[in-house]
């Protein structure tokens, strides 16, 4: 079977995605199947081989021509992140070419890459995590009534976006609006969110066939202010302990946190969810349906951690869509 590794797509973090996608890429079975990068940008679907450009994808089919050969793809390994291999637009596509692809579905996926939609649903389901309130973009903004219900410091996010881009950590009410404005520049919504002060964990998850495998839990040091894009992206910016250094108990309440939560959102494939711990309680942040698979993030340590490897995990998700 061909397996097409998809990476790039159209928000802030297509450079972390292209190296999730050559880290894939490296790590498909060549003796099951073979591996192609695809790299999208917009309505650019082009296929690589060796960092050069070899062919354009027929999008009619999925499909691309070398040497008069038509090949056409069997499956889709999906590592995009944010738009639009996160939030449903390429799922959608693939479900009407019926190409099997590696992620959540079109529902799940839009679903969880709107932070705003998340939360409501999961906090309905008594998932404990941060107040919020949603800006649209445009929409007036009353700084001083921010501050008077969620004091400060405040977290201003973009609703739709990933790896800590446009995010701001507020401390006075005089940067309010600059920061909503920030995270408007990544998304036609700004999320501001009440300051947990805890630490941060993070943990990802997998369904094959039957079983559901949680991995260990990974704690994170950044040495900035919080684990901002920098902190994310430079050697040494961020200390990651995996397995984290928790007692058992609170190690295993992460674990079936992120179990429950992976099946209250029907995910499917590699799913990481992270969460800020206060005192013995996790709060939810956010779920990742394509989390960071660079050879340095958090997905890959957590499952060599667990005695795994990358191959072997993604041999068995494509083995059981492909039917
Ligand atoms: N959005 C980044 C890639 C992550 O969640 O790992
Ligand atoms: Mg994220």
């Amino acid at each position: 079977p061909h397996i097409a590794v998809i990476a790039g797509g159209d928000s802030s973090e297509f450079v972390v995605s292209v190296k999730s996608g050559a880290n894939v890429l490296k790590a498909v079975d060549t003796e099951k199947f073979t591996p192609w990068l695809v790299q999208m940008q917009g309505l650019n679907w082009e296929v690589f081989q060796n960092e050069q450009k070899i062919a354009d994808i027929d999008k009619s089919d999925f499909s691309f021509t070398i040497n008069n050969d038509k090949i056409k793809f069997d499956f889709a390994y999906i590592t995009i992140h944010g738009t639009p291999g996160e939030d449903g637009i390429l799922q959608a596509y693939f479900e009407l070419l019926k190409v099997p692809y590696s992620t959540c579905s079109v529902h799940s996926s839009s679903l969880t890459f709107n932070k705003w939609f998340c939360n409501n649903y999961l906090r309905s389901h008594g998932i404990k995590m941060a107040v919020s309130k949603k800006f649209k973009k445009g929409e007036a903004v009353d700084a001083e009534a921010i501050v008077e219900d969620l004091g400060l410091p405040i977290f201003v996010k973009p609703n739709a976006g990933g790896s800590s881009f446009g995010i701001t950590k507020v401390k006075e009410t005089g940067a309010v609006i600059a920061a909503i404005e920030k995270a408007w520049e990544e998304s036609d919504e700004a999320l501001v969110e009440q300051f947990i002060d805890g630490h941060e964990f993070t943990c990802g998850a997998v369904r094959l066939k039957e079983e559901k495998v949680v991995f260990p839990v990974t704690e994170v040091i950044p040495q900035n202010e919080f684990f901002d894009f920098e902190a994310k992206y430079t050697p040494g910016a961020a200390q990651e302990i995996t397995p984290a250094r928790l007692p058992e108990p609170l190690f295993k309440k992460c674990q079936e946190l992120t179990s429950k939560i992976y099946d209250l959102c029907e995910c499917s494939g590699i799913v990481r969810i992270d969460f800020i711990l206060q005192g013995e309680e996790f709060y939810f942040l956010e779920v990742n349906t394509t989390p960071g698979m660079t050879a340095t993030s958090f997905i890959p340590q957590q499952i060599s951690a667990m005695g795994s490897t990358l191959k072997s995990i993604i041999t068995q998700i494509i083995e059981e869509k492909l039917g």
